[in-house]
């Protein structure tokens, strides 16, 4: 491990935007299958699953995935693979979506179907808490190009459920902005906000600036990808103003061909700008990378020092939905860590 690795791992680093199906690997795969299958995938049929050429694709790769995840075991030992994953990167807390949408699809809309996954997720997230000492808090996304009536069904779900597991700290909208925007989701986003949850939403990741102004006029917190900002220098001035957190994905939106490069991805220009820019991997196991691996290339690729790195980490937890307390907490421990000679 290089020494600027080093410090990237030492640093206490929060992930916003990470799809929990989206971190299922080909090898754990297998491994369910093996549980279920009369006849159990290969590992070389399980990778090719993983292939895609665009972003159409990929939204399609992430539903036969998820489509092979069969009960709460399976959703359980998904969530402790990933908090083993994340924990070895340094990461102590993490913001995780669920396709709470997708879950529905693949059992045909069996209202029943989602609290015994849910009850599974939550014993991985109290076993991760006690025995890796990360925290984490969901946060039940929707596929918005589904229709409106199944983001209802997904955002009542959290409101009903919050009381009983306050880990559900808020709701998403991922899914195609090229089919649907923002707009149509406005009123169950303010239904949630009254029920308090946290709403974020993707927004500006296959679609230009107007779908980031339309996300921010339905009330979205943060923003996820938020890529095509950069075009239009109102709404920069306006993230600015508001210090509205931008959850950057730089690898999944070059391997879902939206962006060229990681050289090319505007953090580095959001970053001088003085806006909130977090670092997230959204769905490592599709895009070959993780968190610690976004922070090295925004060093390599993008020439982040070793103290723009830590003000990274800090705008993580700062961005994060955690109680003021932890904020803090974890805001003086980015502080006191080792300073390198980068
Ligand atoms: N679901 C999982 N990853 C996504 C992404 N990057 N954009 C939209 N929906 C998603
Ligand atoms: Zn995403």
């Amino acid at each position: 491990m290089t020494e600027i690795e080093a410090f990237i791992r030492r640093l206490p680093k929060a992930e916003l935007h990470l799809h929990l199906e989206g971190t299922i690997t080909p090898g754990t795969l297998v491994e369910l299958s093996a549980r279920h299958d009369a006849r159990p995938l290969t590992l070389e049929q399980a990778e090719a699953l993983y292939h895609f050429r665009d972003f159409s694709e990929f939204l399609e790769a992430f539903k036969v995935v998820t489509r092979l995840l069969n009960g709460p075991e399976d959703y359980e030992l998904a969530a402790w693979r990933m908090m083993e994953q994340l924990a070895a990167q340094g990461v102590v807390h993490a913001e995780v979506y669920i396709s709470v949408g997708v879950i529905y699809l693949w059992r045909n809309h069996d209202p029943n179907c989602f609290e015994p996954i849910f009850a599974g997720l939550e014993r991985a997230r109290t076993r991760a808490a006690s025995e890796l000492g990360i925290s984490l808090y969901w946060i039940f996304d929707a596929v918005r190009h589904f229709s409106v009536d199944e983001a209802e069904r997904v955002f009542r779900k959290a409101i009903e459920l919050r009381p009983q597991y306050p880990s559900i700290i808020g709701i998403g909208l991922g899914g195609d902005e090229r089919r649907t925007g923002s707009e149509p989701f406005r009123h169950l986003y303010a239904e949630a906000q009254a029920a308090g949850l946290r709403l974020t939403n993707h927004a500006g990741e296959t679609t230009g600036p107007e779908a980031i102004w339309e996300a921010l006029a339905i009330g979205s917190e943060r923003i996820g990808h938020a890529l095509s900002a950069i075009h239009d220098p109102v709404l920069l001035g306006e993230l600015k103003q508001k210090q509205t957190p931008l959850e950057l994905n730089p690898t999944s939106n070059v391997r879902t061909g939206v962006c060229p490069a990681f050289a090319d991805h505007p953090l580095r220009r959001y970053f001088d700008a003085g806006l909130l820019v977090t670092l997230n991997s959204d769905d490592p196991a599709f895009f070959g990378s993780d968190l610690s691996n976004e922070y090295l290339l925004a060093h390599t690729k993008q020439g982040f020092s070793s103290a723009e790195l830590r003000r990274l980490a800090a705008n993580s937890i700062r961005a994060s939905f955690l109680p003021d307390n932890e904020r803090k907490k974890w805001l003086d421990r980015i502080e006191s860590v080792e300073q390198t000679l980068l």
